[in-house]
């Protein structure tokens, strides 16, 4: 355990929902800011001494993970409405985030760029494998190198510190592979970087464009962002700063796909359709009517679905955190689709349980062939991880019969409010522990 505060425990969440199938979605749904945007940017709010000011942060528990995280530094993290979060990052001394914080949400090795930018150092527990694979750190540690930074690496942990002086020194990166978390930490750690530094081959994400206005709103120029490459001319100090989150394109996309399912027709208010171009266009060629506004997209949805094949990319391909709820899609619809999964080396966690349900799904290493066409029957399903989880609610939605979803700790990881949500939209859905259904669970 680190020698850090101590930190606030979480709720026990493994319970089970209730999803009642058949129910065609209907109404208005309003989407949450952005969980993958807002880590980092509550990451970055180490970069400068004093108080920032987060709005549209989703009450979810990677949010709470990481705000006890920050409060393992020394940090002082407050709800001060009921999307908007206070960072005080002034009494900030501890180096080291809690090893159980590191394991319950890799997204912690975030605080790594900024810690290391203001202090010199960071030592990072080892966030090990997730059930998604593999998932070293490898890109984000050559970044730290080439800023300046010794490695050491132990066992269960690495430290990084600056090797000499008291900055980061300005370089040129060239990632091998656009890793979202590798640029994020390197954006932040060269935000106070003595000179400019050069990220080729950068992640080009929305929540990367997002991070990069916060950092630039904290006194860094950052250039290029959303693009393949990215500059940011560091300064040696941040000031604290306030800024408002984007909307969530995953969680907007669950919704899409949930609608789509049940043959109903949906509007998602507070939402960037320009963030969603191909998962729209994917729905589109599926034989979803989609309408959009700047911040409102309609599906319209035929009784039988069309298939299309899938391949997962880095932005602005396909998102292979809409993967296995699309793949839930498919099984629905009237005919074959293949799907190849470019990010993950293990990304098909909900296959087995759609074939439980009675889907025909055929998985050989990164590859999945779906025959689609059969109903789905009700049973109890288990989640793995946060998407896979949304993918059984919606199966659950088309399947005849009661679905029961097992794993709920990993469904409210990623969603604010979904049975609220949900209900809303005409699900019949239960939470069997009334306790977590608005997952407001702490902090
Ligand atoms: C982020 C998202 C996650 C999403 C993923 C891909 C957050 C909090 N999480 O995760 O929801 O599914 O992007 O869009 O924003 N890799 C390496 N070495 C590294 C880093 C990554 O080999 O140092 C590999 C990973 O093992 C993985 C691939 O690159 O196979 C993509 O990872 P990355 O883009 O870094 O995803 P995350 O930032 O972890």
């Amino acid at each position: 355990m680190s020698t850090c505060a101590a930190l606030r425990i979480m709720p026990d969440t493994e319970n089970y929902l209730d999803i009642q199938g058949g129910a065609s979605l209907a109404g208005e749904v309003v989407i949450s800011g952005s969980k993958n945007a807002c880590l980092p940017i509550l990451a970055a709010t180490l970069l400068a001494k004093g108080t920032s000011h987060i709005e549209n942060v989703p009450k979810l528990k990677d949010v709470y993970t990481l705000a006890d995280v920050l409060r393992s530094l020394g940090a002082k993290v407050k709800w001060t409405g009921d999307s908007s979060l206070s960072v005080d990052t002034s009494d900030v001394s501890c180096l080291e985030p809690d090893p159980e914080l590191v394991k319950k949400m890799r997204a912690s090795v975030l605080v790594m760029g900024p810690l290391f930018a203001r202090f010199g150092q960071a030592m990072i527990p080892l966030p090990g494998g997730c059930s998604l694979g593999k998932r070293p750190i490898d890109l984000h540690l050559t970044g730290m190198q080439m800023l300046g930074g010794t490695v050491v690496e132990k066992p269960d942990s690495v430290m990084v510190k600056l090797s000499s002086g008291t900055r980061p020194v300005a370089t040129n990166i060239k990632l091998h592979f656009p890793s979202v978390g590798a640029t994020e930490n390197i954006m932040m750690a060269s935000a106070l970087a003595d000179g400019v530094t050069i990220i080729e081959n950068a992640a080009r994400e929305p929540e990367i464009i997002d991070l990069a206005d916060f950092i630039s709103e904290m006194g860094a120029k950052v250039l290029g962002a959303g693009d393949h490459t990215i500059t940011v001319v560091g300064t040696e100090t941040l000031r604290a700063t306030g800024h408002r989150v984007i909307p969530d394109r995953i969680e907007a996309g669950t919704y899409l796909v949930a609608g789509a399912i049940s043959g109903g027709k949906i509007t998602l208010l507070d939402t960037r359709p320009d963030h969603m171009t191909t998962l729209l266009n994917q729905l589109a060629s599926t034989g979803c009517k989609i309408t959009t506004e700047p911040d409102r997209i309609t599906i319209d949805a035929p009784d039988v679905i069309r298939p299309t094949d899938v391949r997962t990319l880095p932005y602005p391909g396909f998102p292979t955190d809409v993967q296995p709820q699309f793949m839930a899609l498919m099984v629905k619809a009237a005919g074959e689709s293949l799907f190849v999964e470019k990010i993950f080396e293990r990304r098909f966690l909900a296959a087995d349980d759609l074939i439980r349900m009675g889907a025909d799904i055929r998985v050989l290493e990164n590859c999945a062939l779906i025959n689609g066409g059969k109903r789905l029957t009700g049973c109890e399903v288990q989640a793995t991880d946060i998407r896979a989880a949304a993918a059984l609610m919606i199966a659950g939605i088309w399947a005849e019969g009661t679905t029961r979803l097992k794993g709920l700790e990993h469904f409210y990881r990623g969603y604010e409010r979904p049975i609220e949500k949900l209900t809303g939209l005409g699900v019949k859905i239960k939470d069997a522990s009334e306790k977590h259904s608005h997952s407001e669970v702490s902090s």
